[in-house]
């Protein structure tokens, strides 16, 4: 008897990729739809199904200013590889001249500067917070629209045949790497129409390479209360974990609370059991100090009062 077939159910994704789905949505307010993106190549590439000679995955992020794209790659990275830096970011509009694009790529040898020049895009940049287990890299094409015509041809080579030629012809390997494009001021102008936008501006064989395109949405109110919220976490975070930040605390704790409740408990206006009340008050700009209410003091209770 032949065994019954089992349903299958193609849309569940793995728990590294759900961890990192999970992860995004913390970090990326309302961009779902590009969280989801990622987490699809995310799993084809753990799956190894991803072309290969490729780059694992290329994406163009269209939409307003401030709405995450650029965010969202540095969030990759901090959940893939543990550190924004591992992205490698190039702000298009800044390689112009042969001059700039040799930061990038170095200059021939017996050129000026060759042996000072640290290319951006040498494997050694690019493998240089891989880890045992992450041996992604990240490069990040900022405001792509203003790249010049050479840059374009660098990008194009990269994702085209996931290598590019240094200066000194040396090859860098791409095909571990996830590019992504940033178009800022293009994306002002598009809404629903995000795609036809960018194939007014960007050429065929470039739109041809990327493999998913997604115009991120602005953001509302809450969105950006949110977003609020996650910042000041990052930097309540760094005090903690900076020590002189974390002494410039203490001691500001021990100035304005530690030493008044000092005061407060030698002039007997509160005892141990008490419950104290810190409120700050704006008009006078400073701390005022309130017993109660709540548990009567020990010492009332033993003494009746
Ligand atoms: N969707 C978002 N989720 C979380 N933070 C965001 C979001 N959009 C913007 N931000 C915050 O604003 C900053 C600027 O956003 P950015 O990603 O550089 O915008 P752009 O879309 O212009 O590249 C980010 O560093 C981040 O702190
Ligand atoms: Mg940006």
């Amino acid at each position: 008897m032949m065994r019954p077939k089992t349903k299958l159910d193609p849309t569940k994704t793995g728990t590294e990729t759900e961890q990192l789905e999970s992860s995004l949505k913390k970090l990326v307010v309302g961009q779902d739809e590009a969280v989801q993106q990622i987490a699809d190549i995310h799993q084809m590439h753990l799956a190894g199904l991803n072309a290969p000679g490729r780059p694992i995955g290329t994406f163009l992020f269209l939409g307003p200013t401030g709405t995450g794209k650029t965010r969202i790659v540095q969030a990759v990275a901090e959940c893939l590889a543990q550190t924004p830096r591992a992205v490698v970011k190039i702000d298009c509009g800044e390689f112009q001249h042969s001059h700039e694009i040799a930061k990038l790529v170095g200059s021939p040898p017996g050129y000026l500067g060759h042996r000072e020049t640290h290319p951006m895009l040498s494997q050694e940049m690019r493998n240089q917070h891989h880890s045992e287990k992450c041996k992604v890299s990240f490069v990040l094409f900022d405001e792509i629209e203003k790249a010049s015509d050479a840059l374009w041809n660098l990008l194009l080579g990269i994702l085209d045949k996931a290598t590019l030629t240094l200066g000194d012809n040396r090859k860098v390997d791409f095909s571990r790497a996830i590019p992504g494009g940033d178009g800022e001021n293009t994306a002002r102008k598009i809404s629903n129409s995000g795609l036809e936008a960018a194939r007014r501006k960007f050429p065929p064989e470039f739109l041809n390479r990327v493999d998913k395109i997604v115009v991120f949405h602005p953001l509302g109110q809450n969105q950006l209360r949110n977003v609020l919220d996650i910042e000041l976490n990052v930097v309540q975070r760094r005090v903690f974990e900076s020590a002189g930040a974390n002494a410039f605390v203490l001691q500001a704790i021990e100035r304005l609370l530690v030493h008044p409740m000092s005061n407060l408990m030698a002039t007997d206006q509160i005892h141990g059991g008490d419950t104290l009340c810190v409120d700050f008050d704006s008009c006078e700009n400073q701390l005022v100090f309130l017993k109660g209410p709540g548990e009567p003091s020990a010492r009332a209770a033993a003494t009746g009062n």
